[in-house]
């Protein structure tokens, strides 16, 4: 089976869970030992046949270094949970732009390496599709790696919250190119988002109405710290229309990243508050935290979301993948209901494998 090669753009704390998942999965070939995944194996393709072939990064921790090396250097702190081995991929310097914001710049340490030229460097690595693994304030950043995807002839998945899958404009590009292209803004494996939403599907299913509710997330990584001064209004947006949706009337909702908090290091904390009424008017109240390991948390839905855009690959199929953006994304083009989502994924998966 030949590999499914992908490029890494920001060798953060979701590359580190990647790149760690890839090692720790790399002998899966049944449901044996596949524990943590949602799909051992997907259209054929099992975790072992993605190969990162690439990757950039602008902090001088990690320019110039193995993958194996980068992944562990400051200030990643997703936990270590499996021994890389030396990969031979050496991260390269790409070009910084809105790369790093305000309140991160403290955190930052940036190369003074030579930028490389994207391009040809994802050329020359046979990569075959480039995952934006960047900040969530990185907008222009992001948009910039999307052009070099399309000069290189690679597909594109965009895990941040910059709309381009979303975005007509990009969409049509990527057509044109004849490659695909999904987003944005990846959902997690057991996210906040989607156990909100579950809830109030269930509550709204057995004939409870929903007054209010909301969502508020506390996190240590360097993407909350950013999250703070670039993304949380755009963030706040997209999670609350993403939670509105789930209930089939309209109600108060309010879903958002909230604070950073230094000691959590790359764990989450989310609050829950639904409020809402049942038979003859009767209150009811749930006050729940929720509490996750972020960058694990991308592992298993970057897993499937790679290994659907080889299947798209394999057939020739461009522009926005929407049962794809649908299944992993929580600003796809088309927001769908959950289950609907996963119906239209495993459709997807069937008819292209
Ligand atoms: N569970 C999850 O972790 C999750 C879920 C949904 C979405 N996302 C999104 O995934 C993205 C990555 O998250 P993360 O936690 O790994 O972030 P991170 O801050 O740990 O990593 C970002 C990396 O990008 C690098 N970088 C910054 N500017 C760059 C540039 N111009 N060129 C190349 N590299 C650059 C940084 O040095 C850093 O290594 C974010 O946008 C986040 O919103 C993550």
């Amino acid at each position: 089976m030949p590999k499914t090669k992908v490029a890494l753009i920001g060798v953060g704390n979701c590359a580190s869970a990647l790149i760690q998942g890839l090692q720790y999965y790399g002998k899966v070939e049944t449901s044996k030992g596949s524990t943590g995944l949602r799909n051992p194996s997907l259209g054929g393709l099992k975790p072992k046949d993605l190969q990162v072939v690439a990757a950039f990064d602008v902090d001088d921790r990690k320019v110039g270094k193995d993958l194996a090396e980068a992944i562990f250097a400051n200030p990643n702190n997703a936990p270590k949970v499996a021994e890389v081995p030396k990969s031979g991929v050496v991260v390269q310097k790409g070009q910084l732009l809105d790369g790093f914001g305000k309140s991160t710049q403290s955190i930052m340490q940036v190369s003074t390496a030579v930028d490389v030229d994207v391009a040809k460097v994802l050329k020359k690595s046979g990569a075959e599709i480039v995952l934006n693994l960047l900040p969530s304030g990185a907008a222009q950043a992001s948009e910039w790696y999307a052009e070099q995807a399309l000069v290189a002839g690679c597909g594109f998945v965009n895990a941040t919250p910059n709309f381009i899958a979303s975005n007509a404009k990009w969409a049509k590009k990527f057509a044109a190119a004849g490659l695909p292209l999904v987003g944005d803004d990846l959902v997690d494996q057991v996210g906040s988002t989607a156990l909100h939403k579950t809830l109030l599907q269930l509550l709204s299913k057995n004939g409870a109405k929903i007054v209010e509710t909301y969502q508020l997330d506390v996190g240590g990584g360097t993407e909350s710290l950013d999250t703070m001064d670039r993304t949380r209004d755009a963030k706040r947006a997209i999670k609350t229309e993403s939670v509105a949706s789930a209930v089939p009337y309209k109600t108060d909702v309010v879903a958002g990243s909230t604070d950073y908090v230094d000691f959590l290091q790359n764990k989450r904390d989310s609050y829950f508050w639904i409020s809402g009424v049942y038979f003859c008017n009767s209150p009811m109240r749930i006050d729940l935290k929720f509490s996750t390991v972020d960058a694990p948390n991308a592992g298993s839905v970057l897993f499937d979301v790679l290994r659907g855009m080889k299947l798209a690959l394999n057939k020739k199929q461009k522009g926005a993948i929407e049962p794809l953006c649908a299944y992993g994304f929580k600003h796809p083009p088309k927001l769908l209901p959950l289950e609907a989502a996963e119906e239209a994924f495993k459709k997807f998966v069937t008819e292209n494998s």
